[in-house]
């Protein structure tokens, strides 16, 4: 198969959807890889790098798309990529269809193959496309709190960890999923005192087993909620309602009584918020005060360390990139459940039953095409 890598060209994007190792991997299996020129620069990858392992370099993204059977990306594809898409051209990618109305659209009437990182479900029920982007923003949002905590970033100027004679700082957490478990672990291993609230009582118990009594739990309600943002130095949102958008659990007036120069991180942002005062914001501007609060809430956290980023999604993303270009997409579809879970748009029909829902657009089951 003839495996194509173009260059992010969406704002801000720094990933690369394959790296130096995976080309190695391909071309050894006998395929072509097309890299287009300075893809993976931003990640630290560099044009060399991939030529030593057998990638074809290739100078623009015109000639990566026409030629290549199957496209690897990180982003869902900008309207200026729609026009490199064409029949029978497979697509691996994060394509987050359901608000995007004109990409779906472009996919179905081109025909293209769409499976999407998002969707891909293993036989436990998870999306491992996704734990990895989650474990590197919970332990991002730990990091870049401690930052704003600093005076110089318009914190309080508390030293997370304290020191002897001075108590740490108190971090909160709400959501103890993916995201606030990581969060959790950096925070304590820098010396913080770590409050993690979740609804799911039976995950209370077993971060209470994992973290050996070190992690302060409590069970998530408004009242509690209050308690751990009024004394918050450090307050990071990780909730997370499968499909829907994240519920405002910190509101206006909770946060109105937060100490000034403490600081907010919203990782949830990219399914709304889960603190009222939050709007999403970008790596060019990634802060804004609210009652003396710094909030930090940007959408794409990983870009932040893209090449950290991109070597922990393409672990989790290469397995299937292997197996869609060993069997190509249509065996693969048939024979691997996770893949199949990923279709979302295949030879003209909407794939996946939630976009469709969402979009008001007739579903069709992929099995029933193949
Ligand atoms: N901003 C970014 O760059 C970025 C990157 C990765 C993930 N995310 C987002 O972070 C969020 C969390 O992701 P995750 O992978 O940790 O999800 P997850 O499903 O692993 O964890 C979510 C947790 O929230 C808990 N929860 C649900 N309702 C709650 C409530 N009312 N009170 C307290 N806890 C509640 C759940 O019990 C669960 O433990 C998602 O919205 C995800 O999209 C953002």
């Amino acid at each position: 198969m003839i495996i194509g890598v173009p260059k992010e060209v969406k704002d801000h994007e720094s990933r690369v959807g394959i790296t130096p190792a995976g080309v190695k991997a391909l071309t050894d299996a006998g395929h072509k890889v097309l890299v287009e020129h300075n893809a993976g620069a931003l990640s630290s990858f560099t044009d060399d790098e991939y030529q030593a392992v057998g990638a074809e370099i290739v100078g623009d993204a015109y000639n990566v798309w026409r030629n290549a059977d199957m496209v690897v990306k990180v982003k869902e594809p900008v309207p200026t990529e729609y026009y490199h898409f064409r029949e029978g051209l497979v697509l691996f990618t994060y394509l987050h269809l359901a608000p995007l109305r004109e990409l779906t659209q472009s996919l179905l009437d081109k025909k293209v193959t769409g499976i999407a990182y998002e969707t891909v479900k293993d036989r436990a029920g998870t999306l491992p496309l996704l734990t990895p982007m989650s474990e590197v923003a919970g332990r991002l949002s730990v990091q870049i709190g401690a930052a704003y905590l600093e005076k110089e970033h318009g914190g309080r100027g508390v030293l997370l960890g304290g020191v002897p004679g001075v108590p740490p700082g108190n971090v909160c957490i709400i959501g103890g999923g993916i995201v606030g478990t990581n969060a959790a672990k950096i925070a304590l291993g820098m010396g913080a005192k770590v409050t993690l609230v979740d609804l799911n009582l039976n995950r209370l118990r077993e971060l209470d087993d994992i973290f050996s009594g070190r992690l302060y739990t409590l069970a998530s309600n408004a009242y509690n909620l209050e308690r751990v943002a009024i004394e918050a130095d450090l307050l990071i949102g990780g909730v997370l309602i499968p499909g829907a958008a994240a519920p405002k659990l910190v509101t206006k007036a909770m946060v109105s009584k937060m100490k000034k120069g403490a600081v907010i991180v919203d990782v949830a942002i990219d399914q709304g918020g889960c603190i009222e005062t939050a709007h999403p914001t970008t790596h060019s501007d990634p802060s804004y005060l609210v009652d003396g609060v710094v909030h930090y809430c940007v959408t794409n956290m990983p870009a932040a360390v893209p090449n950290t980023s991109t070597l922990a999604l393409t672990n989790a993303t290469f397995p299937y990139v292997t197996t869609l270009a060993r069997l190509g997409a249509e065996a693969a579809i048939k024979e691997n459940a996770a893949i199949a879970e990923g279709v979302n748009t295949y030879n003209g029909h909407l794939t996946y039953k939630a976009v469709a829902d969402n979009q008001g657009r007739e579903f069709t089951d992929v099995k029933t095409l193949l």
